[in-house]
């Protein structure tokens, strides 16, 4: 798509714009006081699919989830001593926490790419902040580039990298720190450094002393262990079922037979496939099928990230 972005100068009406389209299922790109952010809400799975499909980031990598400040942010995940009184001393501000979700949080499962945790940041950047509560909406939102490009630091950045693909930019003038924020993450109660950003290792150590290096079998993220995987054996490519599979499908015409069978989407839509897949997988799972048969799914758009996914869930498992 070449369509120019729709850039608005910050002020009332813009918000108000902004958080209509957010609570639709839009997308709106945001400053934040490290870089703009590709916002959506966070509990929509079709919103936070279209964030994917927007950066055509042919991978789901888990989004931050951004909160006005620690008890929202205590509604979507628990909480670890240390991890309460760092939000304490950093929000709002440049400091991502990865925490354990919350059952009932109501996050679309995308959010975390299948995983048990979400990343939580509370920013504070005053018209972040304004469009919290404005959408009063927990917003899922990665830095507002192309996949594979720098980070954006003004509005113009981000409508030169995103045109079209975004439904409306808020500009709010360039970004005060320019880099991420720091990502930090936890082993038991024990903080980990799972990206270094914004805030210095130094200053947060102060707090929580030394923090253990993001051990890139376990915790660095990208990496297989911080990816969800099912427990089932899955079979991909599949164009029939077998008596003792269930099915994960895609698209109207569904061969007959087998346990169960779960469509992505009968309308083969890529946008819904990629909202349903890691929702889909977790109840195969729960429900304690052994074996999964999975259809083709297209290779284009969103059929990129969601064929990685599947191939990564397909391969033999490695322990960890
Ligand atoms: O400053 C920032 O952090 C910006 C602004 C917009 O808030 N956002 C940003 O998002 O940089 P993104 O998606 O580009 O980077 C998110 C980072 C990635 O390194 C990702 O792997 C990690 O956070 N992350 C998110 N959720 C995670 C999880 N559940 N477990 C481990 N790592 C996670
Ligand atoms: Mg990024």
């Amino acid at each position: 798509m070449t369509a120019p972005a729709n850039i608005r100068p910050a002020n009332d009406a813009a918000l108000a714009e902004a958080a209509a389209i957010l609570n639709a299922g839009g997308l709106v790109a945001f400053p934040t006081e490290t870089v703009y952010g590709l916002g959506a809400d966070a509990r929509n799975g079709r919103a936070v699919a279209r964030i994917f499909e927007a950066k055509r980031r042919p991978q789901f990598n888990p989004l931050i989830v951004h909160v006005p400040g620690l008890s929202e942010a205590g509604q979507l995940v628990t909480f670890n001593p240390l991890a309460r009184k760092l939000a304490e001393s950093f929000w709002p501000g440049a400091l991502t926490l990865v925490l354990p979700r919350k059952p009932d949080s109501g996050l679309s499962l995308l959010v975390s790419a299948g995983l048990d945790t979400v990343a939580v940041r509370a920013p504070s950047n005053a018209l972040a902040r304004d469009l919290l509560a404005a959408s009063r909406c927990p917003i899922a939102a990665p830095s507002a580039n192309r996949s594979g490009s720098v980070s954006p630091t003004t509005a113009a950045h981000v409508a030169e990298s995103l045109n079209g693909d975004v439904d409306l930019v808020l500009d709010g003038g360039p970004t005060t720190l320019g880099i991420e924020s720091t990502v930090i993450g936890f082993e038991g109660d024990a903080a980990v450094m799972l990206r270094p950003g914004a805030i210095p290792r130094e200053t947060i150590e102060d707090l929580a002393g030394p923090l253990r290096a993001a051990d890139g079998t376990i915790s660095s993220p990208g990496q297989l262990a911080s990816h969800y995987a099912p427990k089932a054996a899955l079979r991909l490519n599949a164009k029939d079922i077998a008596d003792d599979e269930a099915l994960l499908a895609f698209g109207p015409d569904v061969p007959t037979g087998g346990r169960r069978v779960l469509n992505l989407s009968a309308h083969g839509n890529l946008t819904e496939a990629a909202a349903n897949l890691f929702a889909m997988l977790r109840e195969l799972d729960a429900s304690g099928i052994a074996r999964v048969a999975v259809m083709p799914i297209p290779a284009h758009g969103l059929g990129e990230a969601i064929n990685d996914r599947l191939q990564r869930a397909a391969a033999p498992r490695e322990t960890t």
